[in-house]
């Protein structure tokens, strides 16, 4: 399809399903890094023999056709045509009944900097194919719907060589792997190299016993126990929670150094980021060990909600992203503290998905359109996909969940499968309708949604009436919206603290529309959207005294922790609009960090004031232009305020919460390094720095290290740290990756380009390498008063480095010119300079369609 300017759209409403059956794919790989050659043989029926068709492949530019025979005979050359994307075999050249394709092919791993298809990272070959980049390893029919068995014979010298199912057979120079689950070519995936493993085994509750490997460089072997852990814990707990069992003889799962995302979920053989697998206490954080623990369950829990059950098409994405990343969600509840994975997840949707919704890039869960579907990995299709999921379940129930649950994998078992059919096993299941509730697949924005109050004490006993309205603002190609399903969970605390009303939820279904309470006695406090039961900005008359009473007082731990963010916001904002704050939320929060009952972690999360980037969105949010350098220092005034005044609570904080004894990176644990070194960076703000130096010295883990490292540097000093981290860790790529990102991200606003700049002339900026580039691009953008610079300087360095890289890796450039889809917030002076930026990229020769797409639609 190709619309009047040139662009390539892709539609949801011209879904046809493939002209044939694909039944089994044999596949024979010769590794040579610049001339691999593949020979593929593909076993197709027409799916309707009275209706001959065109069998169109796609194959990318890099893939050279050696041969191609059709039941073992060359077929005319004019029924085989070869355009850029495709290879089409014309339907007078097929029989009627079923036929075995066969090609050679020749690729070139040593030339793919894009990290897609076939590539080589580090010495070692592997494979990255999700979405489409099967097509550049052999001509395929390259979609989720055609899904079929696969056998692959792999030729090559390297001692390890791995893909997916089960291994049939494994000689010197060779190895074979059938997998006999049928799927598509998306999950298909190889490895070969240097490679060692950390084992183990896991029996499934049938008695299965299933060979884990964890595999990564030889030397690296000491840091790969934790992913196996966590893998071990994943596996046990997709059982007893959804009763779904591993299918395969071994699971594996390998480390690669070079990589596009986070990790991938091929079948029986994940490959992932080495920096979601790789951890020791002196190079990885607390944040990290969670993050490992959550990514491994999360391309575990793929195994049936995305393969077992895949997506019909590229539209139905959150299909499975959603639904994986609210079962790792769930996952990470269960292994740590619910309270704190649900704030920490509330801001990050915040942080990413609300911005996303506020800005040109806006889209649905499930979008209806796209030139290029890499660009839509985004938190919309993740984390918005999983919270609808929260809401379907908040709405049918446990058990109904549940039900569903059974009877989706019972019933699309082997599917490719669409949010329709999701949807149809939650109507069946129990009985709703959820026509409506569809909308939070097909609208994009955040609604608002609003709550008046109305008090009358006189009336049956005190009565209470609650009036919400909702109302969601025009996004690109959706100027008017239809009122949604909000499910607005609700408690009631009364004057003396004491909750009166347990939650409850209530189901909105109207653009406006009223609940009433009665027989209360007493006016209560309302604890509104409870555990963030809907992911909408909600706006409510509230004086700062009710938000300081509610941080004292909810029973829910994420409406507590919202009560203590929203007067710090209220206070922040204000300051940085050179008002004076009203309230008192530095008194507020010291009340609440002296609380020893109560979770460390939960008293960092309420400890730390809210970032630039979120005070700017709240600001645009209410309609007001951010001014970047007054959030800066707003936020370093109130910081100091709260230093100020609670020294002595904070330095006793600090010396009690030391955790003794060997590093663990559990959540007990792992919450006293959070509170303390949350207080740390208070008290950086008037020790002169003595603390952050002293721990920095003796800190035996990375988590004390960066922190302490983070807390000097916000002030300006650090050098001498940074140079010991140098040191210390100069051949540790993922600790070297931290020292680039940190730089930009906690300098001085006014420095923060400039070393950045500097950073990328120095030989060891591996720009290449998409950590790196992420590591310094990223660190910069997330100095938000930096990146911002009014000056331009840190929108000219980043388009700089999108248009170096969109050439080598589009899929990175791309993703990372999303740093720019705020910048319509901005003066005039700042948009100005972001949509120069913007047009020296938009105006380059030989864009990718990666970036193009997204910097068209940050421009339009
Ligand atoms: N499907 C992967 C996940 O979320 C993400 C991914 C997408 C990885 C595209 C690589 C390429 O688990
Ligand atoms: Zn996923």
């Amino acid at each position: 399809m190709t619309e009047p300017n040139g662009q390539n759209v892709q539609k949801l409403a011209d879904y046809r399903p493939y002209p044939f059956v694909l039944t089994a794919t044999r596949l024979h790989f010769a590794l040579n890094p610049a001339a691999t050659e593949v020979r593929a043989a593909l076993s197709f029926s027409p799916r309707d023999a009275d209706m001959p068709q065109d069998l169109v492949l796609d194959g990318g530019r890099g893939v050279e056709l050696l041969s191609l025979t059709l039941d073992g005979e060359v077929p005319d050359p004019a029924h085989v045509i070869r355009r850029n994307e495709t290879l089409t075999l014309s339907a007078a050249a097929l029989p009627p009944h079923p036929f075995l394709l066969e090609t050679t092919v020749r690729i070139d791993p040593s030339a793919n900097t894009a990290c897609e298809g076939l590539y080589i990272s580090n010495g070692m070959f592997c494979t990255q194919c999700e979405a489409e980049g099967f097509r550049h390893i052999t001509f395929y029919p390259d979609r989720p719907d055609v899904m079929a068995t696969f056998h692959v014979t792999i030729d090559s010298d390297l001692p390890v060589l791995l893909s997916n199912g089960n291994p049939v057979g494994q000689s010197q120079g060779r190895a074979e792997w059938h997998d006999p689950w049928p799927k598509p070519s998306y999950l298909f995936a190889l490895v070969a190299g240097e490679l060692a493993a950390v084992s183990d085994s896991f029996t499934t509750r049938s008695g299965r016993r299933v060979a884990l490997n964890v595999w990564v460089r030889p030397r690296d072997q000491d840091r790969a126990g934790f992913a196996m852990e966590s893998l071990i814990k994943s596996m046990k707990w997709d059982e007893d929670v959804y009763g779904r069992e591993y299918d395969l003889d071994v699971f594996n799962i390998v480390a690669v150094d070079d990589f596009n995302m986070g990790a991938m979920e091929n079948k029986g053989l994940n490959i992932f980021n080495s920096k979601l697998v790789l951890a020791s206490p002196d190079t990885a954080t607390d944040g990290d060990y969670e993050r490992i623990e959550a990514v491994i369950a999360h391309e575990y829990f793929h195994n049936w909600t995305g393969n077992r059950i895949t997506c019909r098409d590229w539209f139905q994405l959150c299909l499975k992203e959603g639904l994986t990343v609210f079962r790792d969600q769930q996952f990470t509840s269960d292994m740590r503290s619910a309270a704190v994975k649900r704030i920490e997840d509330v801001q990050a949707l915040r942080s990413r998905q609300f911005r996303e919704d506020q800005g040109p890039l806006a889209h649905p869960p499930r979008p209806d359109r796209y030139e290029e579907i890499n660009n839509f990995y985004t938190a919309t299709v993740y984390e918005k996909g999983a919270e609808v999921i929260g809401m379907l379940k908040r709405l049918v129930g446990d058990d109904g969940y549940r039900r569903a649950l059974d009877l989706y994998f019972d019933r699309h078992d082997g599917d490719a499968a669409t949010i329709e059919d999701w949807l149809k096993v939650f109507e069946d299941a129990t009985g709703r309708d959820l026509t409506q509730f569809k909308r939070w697949y097909t609208d994009a924005g955040t609604p608002r949604l609003t709550m008046a109050e109305d008090w009358q004490p006189g009336v049956a006993g005190g009565r209470l009436s609650l009036t919400f309205k909702q109302e969601t603002p025009p996004t690109p190609g959706q100027p008017e919206k239809l009122p949604r399903v909000i499910p607005i969970a609700v408690g009631l605390i009364g004057p003396n603290g004491d909750e009166v009303a347990p939650t409850q939820v209530l189901e909105m279904t109207e653009a406006s529309q009223s609940f009433i309470v009665e027989g209360l006695g007493a006016r209560p406090v309302v604890s509104a959207l409870r555990g963030f039961s809907a992911p909408v900005v909600l706006t409510r008359p509230m004086d700062d005294q009710t938000r300081a009473f509610l941080l004292a007082h909810d029973t829910d731990p994420f409406s507590r922790w919202e009560a203590g963010r929203d007067l710090a916001l209220s206070a922040l904002t204000a300051a940085a609009q050179g008002l004076a704050p009203g309230g008192d939320h530095v008194a507020a929060i010291g009340r609440l960090i002296a609380d020893d009952a109560a979770d460390p972690a939960f008293r960092a999360l309420c400890l730390t004031l809210p970032g630039e980037e979120e005070i700017a969105t709240r600001l645009f949010s209410e309609g007001k232009v951010p001014d970047p350098e007054a959030i800066h220092a707003a936020r370093e005034a109130m910081a100091l305020r709260m230093a100020e005044t609670h020294q002595d609570l904070l330095s006793r904080l600090y010396d009690g919460m030391a955790v003794s004894g060997p590093y663990r990176p559990d959540a007990a644990d792992a919450a006293r390094r959070s509170l303390r070194n949350a207080v740390l960076a208070l008290l950086t703000r008037i020790d002169g720095g003595e603390r952050a130096e002293i721990l920095f010295g003796i800190a035996g883990n990375m988590t004390e290290r960066m922190a302490a490292l983070i807390a000097l540097l916000r002030r300006g000093r650090g050098q001498a740290e940074l140079a010991a981290l140098h040191d210390l860790f100069d051949g540790n790529r993922l600790v070297m990756d931290k020292w680039f990102a940190v730089q930009p991200m906690a300098a001085l606003p006014a420095q923060a380009a400039p070393i950045a700049r500097t950073l990328s002339q120095r030989a060891d900026f591996d720009w290449k390498n998409p950590n790196r580039f992420r590591a310094l691009l990223g660190g910069l953008a997330a100095n938000h008063a930096g990146f911002h610079a009014a000056d331009g300087s840190g929108y000219d360095f980043t388009a700089e480095w999108l248009l170096r890289m969109d050439p080598f890796n589009p899929q990175i450039a791309a993703r990372m010119s999303a740093v720019f889809e705020t910048w319509t917030r901005y003066d005039a002076g700042r948009r100005a300079k972001a949509l120069a930026a913007l047009e020296r990229i938009a105006a380059a020769d030989g864009l990718s369609r990666n970036t193009r797409e997204m910097v068209s639609r940050m421009i339009a």
